[in-house]
């Protein structure tokens, strides 16, 4: 596969947001194609089962099965045609999301979340994932009020500790894969530390 993988991560409320939409402008400004997207979600089977996902209550393992189910999906119509086009994947979230909301928020096992990320998705994975790190109390004030929460939103700081933690579990198992972005700066220090660090791989000028 040709094409660029990039996945971005954090405790809701990070800011995840306006980087990836700056970033896919930044590709597309260099003549790359992008496909922006996001998980759980990308394909019409994958959005409905996000809904259930982020609405109805269930226990961690239908949890984490409902959204392996949906990213096999995305990376079937979505993610390996983009690939194989030469493409860049700008991802909104993908299994390092699994491995902190499930196993770390939830609970949920690790081996087991380990065994269906290979079964699900191969060797697949993000060539660069960038984590937004963020302290879960700053997490809390951004979220309080800014609109309906979720089911996941709506969780205690402890369960974002959690995540939190889970996250940097992950960073430790494979931490070429990763680029930790400190979240708690002004908006434009994110940016510059979200450039450089697509810069430093030498994807972008
Ligand atoms: P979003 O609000 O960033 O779009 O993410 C949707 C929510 O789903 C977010 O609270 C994290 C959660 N989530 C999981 O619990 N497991 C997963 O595998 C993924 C991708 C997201």
């Amino acid at each position: 596969m040709s094409g660029l993988f990039i996945s971005f991560e954090g405790i809701d409320g990070a800011g995840k947001s306006t980087h990836i939409e700056r970033l896919a402008q930044q590709f597309k400004a260099q003549g790359r194609a992008v496909v922006l997207t996001r998980e759980p979600g990308g394909t019409p089977l994958a959005e409905r089962l996000r809904q259930m996902v982020l609405n109805d209550p269930m226990d961690p393992m239908t949890e984490a099965l409902l959204v392996f189910a949906a990213r096999r999906d995305h990376i079937g119509q979505v993610i390996a045609p983009a690939l194989e086009r030469g493409d860049v994947v700008l991802c909104d979230r993908f299994t390092d999301a699994t491995f902190a909301y499930q196993g770390g928020g939830r609970g949920f096992d690790w081996g087991v979340l380990e065994y269906l990320e290979r079964s699900v998705q191969g060797p697949l994975q993000p060539h660069v994932t960038i984590w937004f790190d963020l302290p879960t109390v700053v997490a809390a004030k951004r979220l309080a009020g800014a609109r309906v929460p979720d089911k996941f939103e709506a969780q205690p700081q402890a369960f974002f500790e959690q995540v939190s933690g889970a996250y940097a579990r992950r960073l430790a198992q494979d931490p070429l894969r990763f680029a930790r972005i400190d979240a708690d700066q002004a908006p434009e220090t994110v940016w510059s530390d979200v450039l450089a660090a697509v810069q430093g791989k030498g994807w972008l000028n």
